[in-house]
């Protein structure tokens, strides 16, 4: 972000301070950055986080055609509990994340389980960051990350251009229902730009791309006690979409 902190004082970007250097406004990638690194050390404390990727687990087995010679991508990967749940069924799992915070967790469990067909790397793929992926994969994934991506069709695009011909690109998010929007309490509010995923919209900014997609609706879902505003504390039903792209 170095082209940014030349700008902290300029009178035109005053008032736009409270989320701290962001000149651009209230969301940005790096805002998510911070925010996932401040989460990372408790991340795994969390249920839902493992009921979340569990089920997720399910869906992928389910409707990818999983190999054990796959070299896997898994992008916002937080502390790795997706990858870790795939690597029975692929050769390698390599799991990318902005937050420094997440990659650190990751590491140490891949340390404390001597892990060979694991690794990570803090890595942002949004825009203004350099694109730093070098190989090409079998299958990417991505769990419950893809809410906090301004570019989701840049993001399809990138992704999709380090699949291997024949390769999977397999996105698994909120679905848009009216429960949505409650899914994040207002203080995470400023890292979230969709608050679910409409299956139809989804499925075309995936098509530009991939040659084969199919989004399978109400693939799992959670429920997740609301957090604050008009309906706090009540119990919600939150679908969840697996979006499976092939490309040729
Ligand atoms: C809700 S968490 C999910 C983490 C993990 N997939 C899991 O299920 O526990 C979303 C993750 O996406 C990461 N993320 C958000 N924007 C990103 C970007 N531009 N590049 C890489 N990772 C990103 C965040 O740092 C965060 O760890």
């Amino acid at each position: 972000m170095s082209e940014h902190t030349g700008h902290h004082h300029s009178p035109t970007h005053m008032g736009h301070h409270h989320h701290g250097h962001h000149p651009q406004g209230c969301k940005g990638a790096n805002l998510v950055q911070h925010d996932f690194n401040d989460k990372a050390a408790k991340w795994d404390e969390n249920p839902l986080v493992h009921e979340l990727a569990n089920k997720a687990l399910e869906s992928i087995k389910t409707h990818v055609p999983l190999r054990d010679d796959m070299n896997v991508l898994d992008f916002g990967c937080g502390t790795g509990n997706l990858s870790f749940l795939l690597l029975p069924f692929v050769q390698h799992v390599h799991g990318v994340d902005s937050a420094e915070g997440m990659i650190e967790q990751f590491q140490k469990k891949i340390q404390q389980g001597a892990q060979t067909r694991l690794s990570c790397e803090a890595l942002n793929l949004s825009e203004p960051y350099p694109k730093q992926l070098s190989t090409q994969y079998d299958l990417i994934v991505s769990h419950v990350a893809f809410h906090h991506i301004e570019n989701v069709p840049g993001m399809i695009n990138l992704l999709a251009s380090h699949l291997k011909p024949g390769g999977y690109l397999v996105i698994s998010d909120l679905q848009k229902t009216p429960t949505a929007e409650e899914f994040h309490s207002k203080k995470q509010a400023d890292t979230v730009f969709h608050h679910g995923f409409d299956p139809e919209t989804l499925g075309a900014w995936m098509k530009a791309d991939l040659s084969t997609v199919e989004i399978h609706k109400d693939a799992y879902s959670v429920k997740k006690k609301v957090e604050d505003g008009q309906h706090a504390g009540m119990l919600n039903d939150v679908a969840c979409l697996l979006a499976v792209g092939r490309k040729e």
